[in-house]
């Protein structure tokens, strides 16, 4: 099998460095034309300049590649807005958004000001809708598009000092969730990257052999699976070291403690509703709801 793009435009989001960087040159050595996004900016959003997009441009067209440079915000409703319309301008369609722009503000929840939460939130959360919202009649009217979220394992699970970040991180699967349905008929699919990579965000927070070993390329295929025609839809690929694997939401049977169920039978009865011998993803919270019946069948246990 050997994945190509050609004819197919990308957008990468946040790709003048690190994961990005990787993303959209893999993605153009494929043949996909690609508009390569970043503001340039310093690891915690401040600051901005279309070096960093221009220099991967560069290098894209050094190995006979096509891509062009756009330099804005993300989370800018005119600069989102216009990064698909260059999209369109340059290449007639638009295949792909590798939504990958991120910053940081680390802090404990207590000494944090909500203008770093709200900060976190515009870039992840809101950095993404946007060029997607911009793009999505355009990909429904072509019957096909391909949208990658990147998460990360603070929104799967958690981090200190990460409170605004893994909500924003968490927050994207939930957007996933719901497009991932909402494109189907469309030939739209939706899906979630959650990787480790040593770039700028982790290069203090981990030694340099750690570091050689988790190049941000290692990531790189599992995205490019994700965008191309054989992808799935509504997955979170976890990668790094050249290590895949896949996370999703599960759900423990339940038990069905009645209508006369209190808070004293949930508690008696934690370690059961907590039994996770037998769980269940769901694909929708359609799906979820007909398992919520299913134990409606099932003889009360109290009650
Ligand atoms: P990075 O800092 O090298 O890359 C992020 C890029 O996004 C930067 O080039 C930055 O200029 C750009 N950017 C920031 N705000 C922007 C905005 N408003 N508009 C356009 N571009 C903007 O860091 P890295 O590690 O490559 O991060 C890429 C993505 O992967 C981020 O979403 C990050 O949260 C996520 N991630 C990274 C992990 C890792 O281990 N490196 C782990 C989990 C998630």
């Amino acid at each position: 099998m050997s994945i190509r793009f050609d004819g197919k435009v990308a957008i990468v989001t946040g790709a003048g460095g690190g994961l990005g960087r990787c993303h959209a040159l893999e993605l153009a050595r494929r043949g996909a034309k690609v508009v390569v996004n970043d503001l340039g900016g310093a690891v915690d959003g401040t600051g901005g300049s279309s070096a960093a997009a221009e220099s991967v441009v560069a290098e894209i067209k050094a190995f006979g590649g096509q891509a062009i440079a756009n330099g804005a915000s993300v989370a800018d409703d005119a600069g989102a807005k216009h990064l698909v319309e260059q999209a369109m301008d340059a290449f007639g369609r638009l295949d792909i958004i590798v939504a990958n722009a991120g910053i940081l503000r680390d802090k404990s929840f207590g000494k944090m000001e909500l203008k770093d939460f709200e900060a976190v939130m515009a870039v992840h959360v809101m950095g993404t809708v946007k060029p997607v919202k911009a793009a999505w009649q355009i990909m429904r009217d072509q019957q096909h598009g391909r949208v990658v979220v990147t998460t990360s394992s603070t929104g799967l699970y958690g981090n200190f000092g990460q409170t605004n970040y893994g909500t924003a991180k968490l927050g994207l699967v939930g957007f996933m969730n719901s497009l991932k349905l909402e494109g189907a008929k469309d030939n739209i699919k939706v899906n979630a990257i959650c990787p480790v990579a040593a770039t700028r965000m982790t290069e203090n927070l981990l030694p340099p052999n750690v570091l050689e070993m988790i190049k941000p390329e290692y990531v790189t295929p599992a995205v490019v699976f994700l965008v191309s025609d054989e992808a799935p839809t509504g997955v979170v690929i976890s990668a790094g070291a050249g290590v895949f694997s896949s996370a999703q939401i599960f759900e423990s049977k339940g038990i069905n403690l009645g209508h006369a169920a209190t808070a004293d039978t949930v508690a008696e009865n934690w370690a059961k509703i907590a039994d996770f011998a037998e769980p269940t993803h769901f694909f929708s919270g359609n799906d979820h709801a007909g398992h919520l019946m299913a134990r409606l069948g099932d003889k009360p246990v109290a009650g």
